[in-house]
């Protein structure tokens, strides 16, 4: 892998959950706006935005043979129906606005990611663009924080392949009476177990690239999402402890 662009924005986590983390137009997948192609985008796309309520979880395709396009939106396992769907609903019209001429199309938000595409991507794991917001201050014990953070992810990477838990692990440390460790790993439905442990394990694999002694850090990849912090950030919450969330920057790796 080498890194084509590196990003750094600063940005403040509580920005509005409106806003995308991150979106991929691809390159050489033009269409037009009255084309075939781009109707069964909208078609799936109204499609996704009314099905997403009933679990969290859609993919499906639209139309035929050479004009058929398929998708695929996710919510976070830990987000309630009504975020999750309003969540989605911004991600079905934003990325339209953001790639409205390209026929593969991926948006990543904090609670929820949409991606279409002409090529049935479904089942399978896809770790070619990852999106990695990292805590620009570090902690000042990175030996004794690692193990932490290492043992707590292997933890909920266990639980995550788990299949009622449907590719969903989070969990907390407690570090000090005053200081959590909270992490959370999912992964898209489509992946069978193997192909979920493979793209968590590719996420912490990058950890010491993008994440290393940072005090929080999250890896977006179309096929699961990994962050971890030091205050709630799943749900249900945990108090607040008021532990400052600091300012976080972004690198887009393909
Ligand atoms: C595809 O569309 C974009 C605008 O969305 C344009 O900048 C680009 O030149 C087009 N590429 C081709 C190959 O037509
Ligand atoms: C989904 O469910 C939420 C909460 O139950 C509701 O507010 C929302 O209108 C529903 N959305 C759709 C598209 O049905
Ligand atoms: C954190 O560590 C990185 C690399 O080790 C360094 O570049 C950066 O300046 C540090 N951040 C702060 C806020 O000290
Ligand atoms: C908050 O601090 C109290 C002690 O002051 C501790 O008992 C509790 O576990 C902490 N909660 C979190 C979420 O860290």
């Amino acid at each position: 892998m080498n890194l084509l662009y590196v990003l750094l924005i600063p940005l403040f986590l509580s920005s509005c959950r409106a806003d995308p983390l991150g979106n991929f137009c691809k390159e050489n997948t033009n269409i037009s706006s009255g084309s075939q192609i781009s109707i069964n985008i909208d078609l799936l796309l109204a499609e996704v935005v009314s099905n997403i309520n009933l679990t969290g979880y859609v993919a499906t395709s639209s139309g035929m043979e050479t004009d058929r396009v398929y998708g695929l939106a996710q919510c976070r396992g830990d987000v309630s129906r009504k975020d999750c769907s309003s969540c989605i609903k911004d991600a079905a019209k934003e990325i339209r606005r953001r790639c409205p001429n390209q026929a593969d199309a991926r948006i990543w938000y904090d609670y929820c990611f949409l991606r279409y595409t002409q090529d049935d991507f479904v089942g399978q794991v896809d770790t070619s663009i990852g999106i990695f917001y990292f805590n620009v201050e570090n902690v000042s014990d990175p030996q004794r924080f690692n193990k932490e953070l290492g043992d707590l992810m292997d933890n909920i990477r266990s639980e995550a392949v788990i299949p009622k838990n449907k590719g969903l692990g989070k969990g907390k440390t407690e570090r000090s009476p005053f200081v959590t460790l909270y992490a959370l790993v999912q992964c898209t439905w489509d992946l069978p177990q193997i192909d979920c442990a493979q793209c968590l394990a590719i996420a912490v694999g990058n950890f010491p690239n993008f994440c290393d002694n940072r005090k929080g850090c999250r890896v977006l990849y179309s096929s699961c999402y990994v962050r971890y912090e030091l205050y709630p950030f799943y749900f249900p919450l945990d108090s607040n402890n008021g532990t400052s969330h600091g300012k976080t920057k972004v690198i887009i790796h393909h």
